[in-house]
């Protein structure tokens, strides 16, 4: 494929950007069928700004704090995003809470990642959580992005065992080996026209996926 025919992605960051790193590798190769044309950051600091830079891809940084309201902030970033042109939007770690116009905006082109096999566990602290309620397994999705928080329709999700001894860092270490897995392969599906979000649910070629997604073992 050449660079023009893929699917343009905007990668949005708040931290070390390991999962914008694997789908940067992934779309190294040739017939990957979307490139990373912009990375954005709330975070000056945002260690995944650097891989951007690694990587030749444009990158931008918009400071949550220099904004008097989100709904400000939000109509910036989407003006930003939108700068680049993207056929979707990927939050990789951005660590937002977004308004329902932002979302709206950009319904149906815009993916999260969750450290969690959601419905399980919404919010932040996911794996410490799956440890203290005795789960014998834990895992990640992504979903599509609705106004309700992580609560989006799942795409795919991959599951790990919860060890004995797992510790917190333990537990999400292994959770991660798996988004890294998992997240290309959703970006190469999206670009490939084969998930679309119709009338809040997410459908793989044509049929309606079940609330856990594609099983990452059947792909
Ligand atoms: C990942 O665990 C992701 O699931 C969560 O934030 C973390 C981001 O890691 N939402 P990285 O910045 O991609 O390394």
């Amino acid at each position: 494929m050449t660079a023009s025919n893929k699917a343009r992605v905007v990668v949005l960051i708040s931290g070390g950007g390991s999962n914008l790193q694997s789908i940067i590798d992934a779309s190294q190769g040739a017939e990957f069928p979307a490139q990373v044309v912009g990375v954005i950051s709330n975070k000056a600091e945002a260690y995944g700004l650097q891989r951007a830079v690694n990587a030749g891809i444009e990158s931008a940084v918009l400071d949550h704090t220099e904004f008097a309201s989100r709904a400000e902030f939000d109509q910036a970033l989407q003006n930003l995003i939108n700068q680049f042109k993207p056929d979707l939007v990927v939050l990789a770690g951005f660590m937002r809470i977004l308004t329902p116009e932002f979302v709206n905006h950009f319904l149906g082109r815009m993916l999260n990642i969750h450290p969690s096999l959601l419905p399980k566990y919404p919010g932040l602290h996911t794996h410490r959580r799956a440890i203290e309620a005795g789960d014998a397994e834990h895992g990640v999705t992504v979903h599509f992005v609705t106004a309700e928080l992580d609560g989006g329709p799942a795409v795919i999700q991959a599951k790990v065992p919860v060890l004995k001894g797992d510790s917190e860092q333990s537990l999400a270490a292994r959770v991660l080996e798996q988004e890294h897995v998992i997240y290309p392969i959703a970006v190469k599906l999206f670009a490939q026209g084969k998930l679309k979000l119709l009338e809040g649910k997410a459908f793989f070629e044509g049929t309606a996926l079940p609330a856990t997604g594609l099983s990452a073992d059947s792909i």
